[in-house]
């Protein structure tokens, strides 16, 4: 990207120029990527582009507050609540890949039925530079939006970022006044908190990992991370008040990276490490055990799963 001003001034042009008068969609996730999309797109051809938000209840803390106090300038803004039915299909579910899969599905359900409802014929994607690159790969299946144009037939499919690193994205989110909750925030996966919860996913487990993801986030905003993250990663033995305790065991990782596809283990001082351990199984009732983890990527990934 040469210039912030001519790529946006380009991007607009080229967008209203694609749609014309039809309708469009964009699914919104509440990271930088889809709002920087959003935005773009919204400024091109304003209402005639219905952002959807589905709230699967794998999101961060206050994510969907942030979302629609952030977007509330759109009109044409969905915001859907389908945690329940997201909690219901994942119930039993303990292979990685499959819940993937079944995150998928169920997140083409939901999007499906404001797609046909507003009638779009176009889908507006955040996808940059790097996510095309990994999902060449097979190291992981994104689910991310990257199954919609296979499943909904649209007439076109819109990537103003295809070209772009995450750093260039940031930098057209700030031209365009984006919060900065959302321009500078830390990249999140598609499937969200449940690739940082190991096997089955339930509303205890995923308790604990939001609560802890939003401590390491709150404390390792210093360390200026490319992502920082807590994952429940299993049960241990530990002692709460006077009793022994069977509970979860919170992995804390904070990774330094350009574009995510390697990553170092980044060092933090022991105090802060200390004070996030006792900040977590401080307010988790259910959680014993608080562990760093050091691996780089490779050989580790980011993700747990
Ligand atoms: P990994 O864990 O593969 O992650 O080292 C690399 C980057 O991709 C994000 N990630 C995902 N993003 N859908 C996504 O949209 C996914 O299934 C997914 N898995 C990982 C991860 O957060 C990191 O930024």
């Amino acid at each position: 990207m040469v210039d912030v001003d001519s790529f946006i001034e380009e991007k607009l042009e080229e967008i209203a120029t694609e749609v014309g008068d039809e309708n469009a969609v964009i699914a919104l996730s509440g990271g930088v990527d889809s709002s920087t999309a959003a935005a773009l797109a919204y400024e091109a051809i304003g209402d005639q582009l219905t952002p959807v938000y589905v709230d699967t209840g794998l999101m961060r803390k206050g994510e969907t507050e942030e979302i629609r106090e952030t977007f509330s300038y759109m009109d044409s803004l969905r915001i859907i609540d389908a945690q329940d039915r997201f909690l219901d299909a994942l119930s039993g579910i303990t292979d990685p890949e499959e819940k993937r899969h079944v995150i998928g599905e169920q997140f083409i359900r939901e999007f499906e039925t404001v797609a046909n409802d507003v009638d779009a014929d176009y889908l507006v994607q955040g996808t940059i530079y790097p996510d095309r690159i990994e999902s060449e790969g097979t190291i992981k299946s994104h689910h991310n939006v990257g199954g919609l144009p296979e499943h909904i037939d649209f007439e076109g499919i819109v990537e103003p970022m295809r070209d772009l690193y995450k750093d260039e994205v940031r930098e057209v989110a700030r031209e365009l006044d984006l919060e900065e909750i959302i321009s500078e925030r830390m990249p999140f996966p598609g499937p969200g908190l449940a690739v940082r919860i190991i096997g089955e996913i339930t509303e205890e487990k995923l308790e604990v990992a939001r609560e802890s993801n939003h401590v390491v986030e709150e404390e390792l905003e210093e360390y200026d991370p490319w992502q920082a993250l807590a994952a429940v990663i299993g049960k241990a033995t530990g002692v709460k008040g006077d009793n022994r305790v069977h509970g979860w065991v919170v992995s804390v990782r904070s990774v330094e990276s350009r574009d995510g596809m390697t990553a170092r283990a980044q060092e933090i001082d022991w105090e802060t490490l200390q004070r996030i351990q006792s900040r977590i199984t401080g307010e988790n009732e259910t959680v014993a055990r608080v562990v760093y983890d050091v691996t780089h990527k490779p050989p580790a990934t980011i993700e747990y799963e």
